[in-house]
């Protein structure tokens, strides 16, 4: 018999992109496998994002899209999860415009998405399973990886920070941390599998409490010390939180990249106390010096974001100082998108399209200036760079450094795919490097 097949449309963070490995997983468990061209496929999930509008426009296009699909193939499932189903009234909203969906669920009801599928195929009626609160941790939801070398392990989940642009809190709920035991233990298994490369996923990992007080730095301790090679990096980390206790587990590890990626938003104290982040941009700078000073090569990264009502040209231009000084090696940018239900949204003061675009265009300039200067560092020197995959249409392998720097090389070869190669760095064209791998013996 012809298998059944699914495909699985993710948008977001690194969180969706894991628990679309979560949701693969459990699709694999019934039965089905995964298959490229959603055209093709028996069910098509899709894994929300509503950060900002322009992740849910994109996702409500796509979902569109497929409503003559639907008509042509009456058996085709169409399931939609993730953080837009979780928003106040997002399901209804999501059922309203889109009839033709066949399962909603919300970020709290992923673990069961086996049970509603099966329930849809049953019962031939539509599914809806919006949870409004967190359960429990459930351990043991299969995982279909797709990001070898690289494996995302969840620590923690939801966030008590409300910042007050943001809508994490409200569809991703409390937080509440995994017990280090379980974390490690999943560490030292994919580590025997043959990962070379695990990510800690958390919306704030500082703030990690495992059983009996385990703290973040504790659990970093304790990964590190797994037995094999392997990079451990990660994410995402809030200034307030980022402990010197960290800062030394980094710098005495063997395995801890030097590399931290902590958002900073806004360079403005005016605009940080609007939006609850609950430090000044001094005390940012003054948390980099700590960490330099203990881990000195530390390469960060940050989410710089414009736009925040009321900011003035003044704010602004307090975000680019902050950034100038920084020297981030690379930043995320952000216009400023208003969330139902936050805080913000309801504030005085919304800044017009017109100045947010102008504030940003300065901001990826001046960003993108240093990553120039950053790249132009790396001509002429060698990386260890995890070779990650080959890129047709270069032809050529790519990979990161520790310190997340992207590196094409030329040289390699198919089995190089999860190597650490030592990759000598052409003269920087930009901000892309390429580089050559060194043969052993060179
Ligand atoms: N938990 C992570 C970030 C999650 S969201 C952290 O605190 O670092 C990733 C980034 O999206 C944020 O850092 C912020 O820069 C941006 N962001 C969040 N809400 C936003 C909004 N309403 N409009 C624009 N950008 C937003
Ligand atoms: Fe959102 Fe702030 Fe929590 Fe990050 S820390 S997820 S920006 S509320
Ligand atoms: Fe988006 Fe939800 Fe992540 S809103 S950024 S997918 S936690």
């Amino acid at each position: 018999m012809e298998r059944k097949t699914f495909h699985i449309v993710t948008y977001g963070c690194q969180m969706n992109v894991h628990e679309s490995e979560k949701l693969a997983g459990i699709m694999r468990g019934l039965g089905y496998e995964p298959i490229e061209d959603e055209r093709q496929a028996d069910a098509i999930i899709f894994n929300t994002c509503c950060i900002r509008e322009n992740a849910e426009e994109r996702a409500r296009g796509n979902i569109g899209a497929l409503k003559k699909l639907k008509k042509e193939k009456k058996d085709l499932i169409i399931a939609v999860g993730g953080c837009m189903t979780q928003q106040k009234g997002g399901a209804e909203r999501l059922k309203k415009t889109f009839p033709f969906i066949d399962i909603v669920f919300g970020t709290h009801n992923l673990e069961q998405f086996g049970e509603l599928f099966l329930k849809r195929l049953n019962e031939k009626k539509s599914v809806l399973a919006v949870e409004e609160k967190e359960g429990a941790i459930s351990e043991g939801t299969p995982k279909l990886r797709s990001s070898y070398p690289n494996a995302w392990v969840n620590i923690m989940y939801g966030c008590d920070n409300f910042c007050s642009y943001c809508i994490v809190p409200y569809v991703r709920g409390r937080e509440r941390s995994r017990r280090a035991e379980d974390v490690v233990r999943e560490c030292e298994n994919l580590v025997a599998e043959g990962y070379k490369e695990i990510t800690l996923l958390g919306q704030n990992v500082n703030s990690y409490r495992g059983e009996g007080g385990v703290s973040f730095a504790d659990l970093l301790r304790k990964i590190d010390a797994i037995e094999g090679r392997f990079r451990l990096r990660f994410m995402t980390n809030h200034p307030k939180d980022l402990s010197e206790d960290v800062a030394r587990a980094i710098a005495e590890s063997e395995k801890i990249c030097h590399a931290v990626h902590l958002p900073v938003q806004s360079g403005s104290d005016r605009i940080l106390k609007l939006m609850n982040r609950r430090y000044t941009g001094g005390q940012y700078l003054e948390k980099l010096d700590m960490l330099k000073k203990i881990v000195p090569d530390c390469a960060v990264t940050s989410d710089v974001m414009v736009g925040f009502p009321t900011e003035t040209e003044e704010d602004f231009e307090a975000t680019l100082e902050l950034v100038k000084r920084a020297r981030f090696h690379g930043a995320f940018t952000f216009v400023y998108s208003p969330r139902r239900g936050t805080a913000a949204a309801a504030m005085e003061g919304q800044v017009p399209e017109e100045v947010s675009k102008q504030r940003i265009i300065r901001l990826i300039e001046l960003q993108n200036a240093v990553n120039r200067e950053i790249s132009e560092s790396y001509a002429g020197k060698t990386a260890e760079v995890l070779c990650e995959g080959y890129d047709r249409e270069k032809s050529l392998f790519f990979g990161r450094d520790e310190y997340g720097k992207t590196i094409c090389f030329d040289g390699g070869e198919e089995t190089d795919i999860g190597n650490f190669c030592d990759v000598k760095i052409h003269a920087a064209n930009g901000i892309s490097l390429t580089g050559s791998k060194m043969r052993k013996g060179n």
